[in-house]
């Protein structure tokens, strides 16, 4: 018996402590506190077959797709899998009234029709290295914040050096857990990659921004893409002769479906999490910036997509756009709503009363850690007000703001450049940057659209920037038109050179010292400049000296909070470095005596059918398709399965990335998350936080039985 017991002390004392599917773990890492927990819950393959740099694994098959999404290889041919949205600005850029890519569907029916993507990349992890002693080798600590730094980044620059000594890789460092940890990547990136099919947006981007960020879904969210090699399979720049790649693994997929408490397992490159913040950071987004963010990101959509509905030519130039803004924003509003009813702050300060108690308990952690809640406490009060006039002011008069004033705002190093009496090179150089810019600029810009846009965003920010932060050059405005901005909007924007296309190409192509004056008096490149000047001057100082105080702090909290921990083990916040989650495939209760499946239909497309709302109208082929039963072999119980949850803990960059099964098979590629557990970039709701994904016999079906695409499943490794 006492034996018995004993053995089951050590176990407890030695088996790392892992809550139950949260996280987004690291890969090499995975060996020591998760496999067991995953072979528990189903898994059946090893570390290894994950994670290795002896032998081809999962992690060859799974890339950074463009910059900020996940894709993974399906085939040996170089074929990969992402989502439509990840791929959707790159279908637009295909896109003309005449070939409309976005709502007609693209499909390449051989080699030579897929099309190229100038700028677009995948990268490979090759390896990972925990370089925390290196990167911190002379680090003391009696020294300043900026001696620690500079220490590190010199440590950082030969560690990477180092490591890329003799090859074409790129590496990089990046802390974790706040830089209490340090890790090496190793990566190869390829440059040729071509867009081979991609969904109507009717299908692809189905429910559009409605259903966006919610369950029950039926975004049939995929496109495909191949990469080219050059002959030795190395990476190229685009050419005629370039090959398809040939990786060294790429993930069979699944036919057999998913049924609830199946293992999942998503591997990707989850963007950023906040989960150690204190209760002062989550107040200042909920109270503070969220609701005026959101009121502003609302006035601009509700223009946007007004002229969307009137105009396709408007629809094609601003769809794009318009995703962008919208998902953020919605995102706001789950999470504002989520942590009110999950009472996040109320948790957040209750661990922070536990976590006084314990610091209290010695003198010498009084002494390390006494003052860190409090020294928070200050330093946010701050920084709330600096972080609203920042996101405030760039959003609506600076960079992400009225498009023609952020194009005002990129013709500064001009007039930096004349102003500092730059050589005639340099001019030429800006020249044509400009030009550049300027072409792409106007294929999505309308004139009519953007002046509204005008309106109301600076009446917005008049209402909302305390005066003390508003711009000389608003003031002006203001006064001259008593606020009455739809007053003025007509006279600016006809003077303007930068509401259209051909004056401000002219501009550039004749550009004369003499016009400065012209660009100067400009009141779009006025307000453009004075927000700069604002955002680079004393705000941008006072918001870098906080960050630092801050992320300080941040830096002291986790370390002080790993060892409140204890046996737990804690998973580093999202970097955007390869991670994995897993759980299991389940629905949820969104609300009392509600529950929702995991798992959705075609039969679900069908009762959304709308053929008034852009968003919901289904192609005709997809009713045949629907009414012959015509699914082959990719139905479930006679039923065609489009989409499915699972509690996987993923975020923004997840977008495309695999959902594996227990035996290692593809089974769906992750989109997006549930409304009722969006907050989890703060708080993970084990009860409520689930991960949607495709499922494949979808985007299988579509390929096969949609597009005609048959060929393309071919290449690929199917197992029934
Ligand atoms: N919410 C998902 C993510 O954050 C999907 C976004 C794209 N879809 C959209 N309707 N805007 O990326
Ligand atoms: N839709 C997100 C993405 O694009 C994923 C998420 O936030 O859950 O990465």
């Amino acid at each position: 018996m006492r034996k018995i017991f004993l053995v089951l002390l050590i176990t407890l004392l030695t088996a790392p402590l892992v809550r139950s599917d949260e996280g987004m773990w690291i890969p090499i890492l995975i060996e020591k506190f998760n496999i067991e927990i995953m072979q528990e819950k189903g898994f059946k393959l090893s570390a290894e077959d994950i994670y290795s740099v002896n032998r081809a694994c999962m992690k060859d098959a799974v890339m950074i797709f463009g910059g900020g999404c996940t894709a993974e290889l399906i085939s040996p041919e170089g074929l990969l899998i992402t989502n439509h949205h990840c791929g959707y600005s790159r279908i637009q850029s295909h896109s003309t009234l005449e070939h409309d890519y976005l709502t007609d569907g693209f499909w390449a029916m051989s080699r030579e029709e897929e099309l190229s993507n100038p700028g677009l990349t995948v990268t490979f992890l090759k390896y990972m290295k925990d370089v925390t002693d290196e990167a911190t080798r002379g680090v003391k600590k009696r020294m300043s914040e900026d001696e620690r730094s500079e220490v590190i980044e010199n440590n950082i620059a030969e560690i990477v050096a180092g490591a890329t000594e003799g090859n074409d890789y790129s590496a990089f460092v990046r802390p974790f857990y706040m830089g209490n940890q340090f890790f090496l990547f190793v990566n190869e990136t390829y440059r040729d990659v071509r867009l081979v099919g991609a969904p109507p947006s009717a299908i692809g981007k189905f429910g559009g921004d409605t259903d966006n960020w919610m369950w029950p879904r039926h975004t049939g969210d995929f496109s495909l893409f191949r990469i080219y090699a050059d002959k030795n399979n190395e990476p190229a720049d685009y050419s005629e002769d370039n090959v398809p790649y040939e990786p060294e693994y790429h993930f069979p997929i699944s036919l057999k479906g998913v049924e609830e408490g199946d293992f999942t397992m998503v591997f990707g490159y989850p963007g950023g999490t906040s989960q150690y913040v204190p209760s002062y950071h989550i107040s200042m987004l909920t109270d503070y910036v969220y609701p005026r963010m959101i009121e502003l990101r609302g006035a601009k959509l509700d223009i946007i997509k007004e002229a969307m509905n009137s105009d396709p030519g408007i629809r094609i130039k601003y769809s794009s756009k318009a995703a962008g803004i919208s998902n953020s924003w919605k995102r706001w509003i789950g999470e504002k709503s989520g942590m009110e009813r999950l009472g996040t702050i109320e948790k957040k300060l209750s661990f922070e009363d536990d976590f006084r108690n314990w610091v209290d308990q010695k003198r010498k952690r009084s002494k390390a850690y006494g003052d860190i809640l409090s020294e928070y406490k200050v330093l946010y009060d701050s920084m709330k007000e600096y972080y609203l006039v920042n996101s405030y002011s760039t959003e609506t008069l600076g960079r992400r703001g009225v498009e023609a004033i952020s194009l005002a705002g990129t013709f500064m190093p001009l007039v930096n450049a004349v102003n500092n009496g730059a050589d005639e090179e340099t001019l030429q150089g800006i020249l044509d940057r400009l030009s550049s810019r300027l072409q792409r600029f106007f294929r999505n810009y309308d004139r009519d659209t953007d002046r509204e846009l005008f309106v109301a965003m600076m009446e917005l920010y008049g209402q909302n920037m305390d005066e003390k932060w508003q711009i000389d050059a608003y003031k002006e405005l203001y006064k001259a038109c008593n606020g009455n901005f739809e007053m003025i909007a007509d006279d600016i924007y006809s003077r303007s050179v930068f509401t259209d296309r051909d004056k401000s190409m002219q501009f550039v192509n004749n550009f004369d010292k003499r016009l400065m004056g012209q660009l100067e008096a400009d009141p779009l490149y006025k307000l453009a400049a004075g927000v700069s000047e604002m955002l680079q001057g004393t705000v941008r100082e006072k918001y870098i000296e906080l960050g630092s105080q801050i992320s300080m702090l941040d830096r002291l909290y986790m370390k002080a909070q790993l060892e409140f921990a204890d046996d737990e083990v804690l998973w580093p916040d999202a970097n955007f470095t390869l991670r994995v989650a897993y759980g299991e495939v389940g629905g949820y209760e969104p609300e009392d005596g509600v529950y929702y499946t995991h798992y959705t239909t075609l039969e679900g497309i069908m009762e959304k059918d709308n053929p008034e709302i852009y968003d919901y109208d289904v192609p005709d082929r997809l009713k045949e398709l629907f009414y012959g039963k015509d699914y082959g072999r990719y139905a479930q119980d006679g039923k065609m399965p489009v989409c499915f949850i699972a509690d996987n803990h993923t975020t923004g960059g997840n977008s495309g990335s695999p959902v594996i099964n227990a035996e290692g098979h593809l089974i769906g590629v992750n989109f997006d998350r549930a409304w009722e557990g969006v907050s989890s970039d703060l708080m993970f709701n084990p009860e409520q936080s689930r991960n949607i994904s495709l499922d494949i016999r979808y985007a299988l079906f579509l390929i096969d039985k949609f597009a005609g695409a048959g060929y393309l499943i071919d290449e690929m490794t199917l197992v029934e």
